[in-house]
């Protein structure tokens, strides 16, 4: 069995300019692709999920309905965007010689009714990327439905299941904010047990077709119930705090589980 040491999710709000189009955050990108290169990668196995963003959440609003993606135009321009962004990181990657490697969920991920199918082999891929001394890279995606057409798959459902799989030490949500917020400020802990009711208190981004920050607690929920150890939601374009959370120290953010 394929095991890793951290799943990380690049927010779509950290690694692209949430208001403008198609717009990649150069800055963030690459001072996470720096960060990253300071690590021996055979060490440290380290799955990347990245969310849409500017790219794939600008496209998906125009013809999302219901959940569903039913306009095959729709479907292919929202692969289009995503493929622009995995491009986009890629080369970025690429720059500070870390070997990344895009495994699209469109090609491997099968759903029916908006859940993937139990049997869908994705997960082969990406543990033999590991075993090979790759950089795994999947983004969220718009999937192929059995039941109707195509759905968007969030890069947080995506990194939950990764992360579950492959028995990681954290699951760790890199944003544009310093965790978990409420009225009374950032919440540096979550117990398991008070998930729901931190939901109940949490509002949504407008313009996110996957449910924003309450949508990644409801997966950490989900994922903690499951066996998941840890999760960490903390602000990545601070420099540094990847690396500290990569190293083992704590730092600003919120700690779940
Ligand atoms: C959405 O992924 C993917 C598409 C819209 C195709 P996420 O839901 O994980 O994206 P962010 O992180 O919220 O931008």
């Amino acid at each position: 069995m394929v095991r890793a040491d951290f799943v990380i999710k690049l927010g779509g709000s950290a690694i692209t300019n949430k208001d403008s189009p198609l717009s990649p955050n150069m800055e963030v990108m690459e001072q996470i692709a720096r960060e990253l290169a300071k690590f021996d990668l055979k060490e440290k196995k380290i799955v990347l999920v990245y969310g849409g963003g500017s790219f794939g959440h600008f496209i998906a609003k125009r013809y999302l309905s219901k959940g569903a993606v039913l306009s095959p135009k729709g479907c292919a321009e929202i692969r289009a965007a995503m493929l622009s962004l995995a491009k986009i990181i890629t080369d970025t990657f690429l720059k500070y010689d870390l070997p990344i490697f895009v495994i699209n969920p469109s090609s491997c991920f099968l759903l029916k009714d908006g859940e993937i199918e139990p049997n869908s082999s994705f997960l082969i891929p990406i543990e033999r990327s590991l075993q090979t001394g790759l950089l795994p890279a999947v983004g969220g995606d718009v999937v192929l439905d059995s039941v109707n057409g195509a759905r968007i798959l969030s890069g947080d459902r995506i990194a939950r299941l990764i992360a579950r799989r492959l028995e990681v030490k954290a699951l760790i949500f890199g944003t544009d904010v310093d965790g978990i917020l409420t009225d009374k400020g950032l919440l540096r802990r979550i117990k398991k047990g008070e998930i729901k009711r931190t939901l109940a208190v949490l509002g949504g981004r407008p313009g996110d077709v996957t449910g924003g920050i309450a949508g990644k607690l409801r997966e950490i929920d989900s994922y903690l119930s499951e066996g998941g150890r840890l999760a960490i939601v903390f602000n990545i374009t601070r420099p540094g705090l990847l690396t500290k959370i990569l190293s083992g120290d704590e730092v600003i953010g919120t700690y779940i589980g």
